[in-house]
């Protein structure tokens, strides 16, 4: 494997405030199409264990908007919990349409996930990865990663046209919603015609915290 730094090099990537989401990991120069960045290092636990922090630190993260759950799936097996200071790839956000991926090298004890390239990058350019998450609980996390295909949440290639799909049908629904509420305030107004001023409230609260969520990154 090639890693595209030493300790007698300067890195190749820094870390920087982002537009996207609080710090994020850009490219201090140069960066060719396949060339291996850096590795996401971290403790390796089971699923059992990576549920439990992922709830563990969730609950206490809840409200802030933090990067609240470091846990990258490797296997089956395994899960890296790469919430440490001597792992800046923690901070590499996501995107629809990333730069660069997520690769694992070997097999269970031996496994090494690194991010690479997937396209030549120039120097600033931040780095990002898909962070495959499904559709559990996609609401909790709204995507700002301003590519032109943003899907809006942060949710893995594979569960895009799916995430549209329920979008549309769900828009299509409160529009619906929305049409029969206007048309039972104009019936209302007439009725109470006389009776005082009453005033329209809004019901419309967002359930901003969706339950459980693992916040694994799969690969
Ligand atoms: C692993 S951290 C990434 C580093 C994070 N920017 C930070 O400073 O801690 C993951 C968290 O960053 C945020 N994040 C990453 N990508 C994002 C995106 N495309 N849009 C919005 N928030 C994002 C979310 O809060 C997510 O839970
Ligand atoms: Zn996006």
């Amino acid at each position: 494997m090639v890693q595209a730094s030493d300790e007698t090099q300067p890195p190749i990537w820094e870390i920087r405030t982002s537009g996207i989401h609080n710090q994020g990991v850009f490219a201090a120069c140069p960066i060719k199409k396949g060339e291996s960045i850096l590795q996401y290092l971290g403790e390796r636990i089971t699923h059992e264990e990576a549920d439990r922090r992922g709830l563990e630190r969730e609950a206490m993260l809840a409200g802030t908007d933090e990067g609240q759950v470091y846990l990258f799936t490797l296997d089956d097996e395994w899960v890296l919990d790469g919430n440490e200071e001597d792992n800046p790839a923690r901070l590499i956000n996501h995107s629809c349409e990333p730069n660069c991926e997520a690769i694992i090298y070997g097999e269970g004890e031996e496994a090494e996930i690194w991010l690479a390239a997937k396209r030549n990058l120039k120097a600033g350019d931040e780095l990002s990865f898909d962070y495959g998450f499904d559709l559990e609980s996609y609401e909790g996390h709204p995507c700002r990663c301003g590519s032109k295909s943003c899907v809006g949440f942060i949710v893995g290639e594979d569960y895009r046209s799916k995430l549209k799909k329920l979008l549309k049908k769900k828009r299509a629904a409160e529009g619906e919603e929305k049409a029969s509420t206007k048309g039972k305030d104009k019936k209302d107004k007439k009725d109470k015609k006389g009776k005082g001023r009453d005033k329209v409230k809004s019901n419309d609260k967002k359930n901003d915290k969706a339950g459980k969520d693992r916040k694994k990154k799969r690969k």
